[in-house]
């Protein structure tokens, strides 16, 4: 946990050293973030690991070790951790937050980290980082009526 409370003065003195003008048009709360710079291949990747209960339980153990600090035990984005780096998470109970999100992005994401988020990098096996993509998707809340088929 140390590493990011490390890294977090570093960024906010790079963020100050910006003259203001220079600043990239991101916006200013992390609502929105856009994964611009996820390879169209790896965005189409296929999710080879079935999303069923061995899966979601393999994932558990590495979403309490290395995501849960940040994005909540439950994932609405309000752990420990992002409290103490001012991060604004997105919720993933919503069932909204990964609907336009393909496995391969979240996949990617997870792997290769993006702005704050740490990447996992070659910690867990292929397989493992494809259980967590499973088990970020689980964390919606069920809808009380069925969705509307298009
Ligand atoms: C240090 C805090 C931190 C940790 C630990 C962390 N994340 Fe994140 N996560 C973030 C932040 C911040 C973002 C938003 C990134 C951005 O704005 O570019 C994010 C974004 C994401 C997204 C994309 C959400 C979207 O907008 O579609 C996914 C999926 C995700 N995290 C999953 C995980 C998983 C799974 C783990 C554990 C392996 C994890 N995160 C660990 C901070 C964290």
């Amino acid at each position: 946990m140390s590493r990011f409370t490390l890294v977090l003065p570093a960024l906010f003195l790079f963020a100050l050293a910006l003259p203001a003008q220079q600043q990239p048009s991101t916006p200013t709360t992390q609502k929105t973030p856009t994964y611009v710079a996820i390879p169209v291949e790896a965005a189409r990747q296929a999710n080879p690991v079935k999303p069923g209960p061995e899966s979601l339980a393999r994932a558990k153990k590495w979403w309490t070790l290395d995501c849960a600090m940040c994005h909540g035990a439950d994932g609405n984005g309000k752990g420990e951790t992002a409290k103490d780096m001012k991060l604004t998470l997105v919720d993933f109970t919503d069932p909204a937050t990964l609907k336009d999100r393909t496995d391969g992005e979240i996949f990617y994401i997870i792997k290769n980290g993006h702005n704050d988020m740490p990447p996992e990098g070659p910690r867990i096996k292929v397989d493992e980082n494809w259980d967590l993509v499973n088990f970020v998707r689980s964390l919606a809340k069920k809808q009380p009526a069925a969705e509307p088929k298009p």
